[in-house]
């Protein structure tokens, strides 16, 4: 979104004051946001407070004098990259379908081209009315029209059902999308994210301090760039990425399962996950107490299965890309031979001591390391940008094979 020209339309209903979260989110992604509301919008929330978030002048009005000088709705069509309807009422999703143009907000989608995104919010019965189903027909099967949402859940009516706003940051997410290059279009890419949980007894485990943001940028990296996405994720708290096949797993071994039983259908693999190298031999059934145990309690640890080494091992084999997360001064050393072990096309090594690097953070520093000796540093960057970067070179691979 960064650099990108961003028309955020605002229509008239009770979810339009989550607008001012999303376009405070579009603008701290680096699009730049102009607005425009229709006239029942301008119930709900004021336009001060969309030109304070945007920094921009807000469009309300197709006969704006100040605007007329160079014919408002054409200049706001042609100055956008993007045309985000959030939310997107009822009858603004009629008006839409059927080219009426009338008002700035109909006239502007009618001067448009390029990608519409649809975040409609209304009332349960409303959505699913045949009428409503019609013009949302119309509207998908055009070029270039993308939904997201509606959720399900409680309403401002009372009325629970599908029909609630998706949530900003879904929104946001969505609109990346629209504007990312196809370029993974018919790609399969499984993601593993996250730490995984190995029982002692039924209420602790030994685990790590993975929190799965870097796999999930992969994932909803590749998935923006038109990859079909499995993720198969250990225990993490965050939301799935938009359009992704989440698989959930707890262990190692559920996660060795669940990988394998997909391995052969994937394009490229991403062991983004960190995988405990040792599980407890023989977990209690029931809570462990302390009575019982003693002073000093040993655990018997054995070694879990190497998922990424026997992807390795496969023949043919995936595109295989794999992590390590270092603690050591001689990284080159210690990357290039666990690439070699592994069997992997390119291993990412990042050393998690930095503040801004490693486990939990948003941001990542990371050197790719590809099995035909390249070595490729990288500065900081958000992990998102790191996940472009890992998948921007496993394309490159894909395409020679
Ligand atoms: O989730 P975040 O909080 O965003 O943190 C991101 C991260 C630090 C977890 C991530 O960037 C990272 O480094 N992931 C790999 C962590 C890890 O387990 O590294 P490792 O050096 O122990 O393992 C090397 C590779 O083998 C990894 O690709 C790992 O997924 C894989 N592995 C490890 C053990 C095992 N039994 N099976 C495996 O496949």
């Amino acid at each position: 979104l960064s650099g990108k020209r961003v028309l955020l339309v605002v229509t008239g209903g009770i979810a339009a004051y989550k607008s001012a979260t999303l376009c405070r989110l579009l603008v701290k992604a680096g699009a730049m946001v102009r607005v425009a509301m229709t006239r029942a919008a301008c119930e709900f929330v004021t336009p001060t407070t969309f030109a304070a978030l945007s920094d921009n002048p807000v469009s309300t009005d197709l006969f704006d004098p100040l605007q007329e000088g160079r014919i408002g709705h054409i200049d706001l069509a042609d100055s956008s990259d993007l045309f985000v309807v959030a939310p997107a009422t009822a009858n603004t999703l009629a008006r839409m379908a059927r080219g009426m143009a009338d008002d700035l907000v109909s006239t502007t989608y009618l001067a448009f081209r390029g990608p519409v995104l649809l975040a409609p919010a209304m009332n349960v019965h409303m959505w699913q009315h045949p009428a409503t189903r019609e013009n949302m027909e119309l509207l998908l099967a055009r070029q270039d029209h993308h939904l997201v949402g509606p959720g399900d859940g409680e309403m401002a009516c009372g009325h629970v059902g599908a029909g609630r706003v998706a949530e900003p940051e879904q929104i946001l997410q969505a609109a990346g999308a629209c504007l990312a290059a196809q370029d993974l279009k018919g790609v399969s890419v499984l993601v593993s994210a996250g730490g995984t949980h190995e029982a002692i007894d039924p209420v602790r485990y030994v685990g790590n301090r993975s929190s799965g943001k870097m796999g999930f940028a992969l994932a909803a990296e590749a998935r923006a760039r038109g990859a079909e996405v499995t993720l198969v994720s250990g225990p993490s708290a965050l939301p799935s990425p938009l359009g992704v096949d989440r698989v959930d797993v707890e262990s190692a071994a559920q996660m060795a399962a669940a990988i394998k039983a997909r391995s052969r259908t994937q394009d490229l693999i991403i062991m983004a996950a960190a995988v405990a190298d040792y599980t407890p031999r023989d977990p209690w059934s029931t809570k462990l107490k302390k009575e019982a145990a003693g002073a000093r309690l040993t655990l018997k640890l054995d070694r879990t299965e190497d998922i990424l080494a026997g992807l390795g091992a496969m023949d043919p084999r995936p595109i295989l890309v794999g992590f390590a997360a270092e603690t050591v001064d001689n990284l080159d050393e210690v990357a290039r031979a666990k690439m070699a072990a592994k069997g992997c096309d390119f291993l990412v090594a990042n050393d998690v001591r930095p503040a801004d690097a490693g486990f939990g953070t948003d941001t990542n520093r990371v050197v790719i390391y590809s099995a035909g000796g390249g070595r490729d540093p990288l500065p900081v960057l958000p992990k998102r940008a790191v996940a472009a970067k890992i998948l921007d070179r496993a394309l490159g691979i894909l395409q020679k094979r």
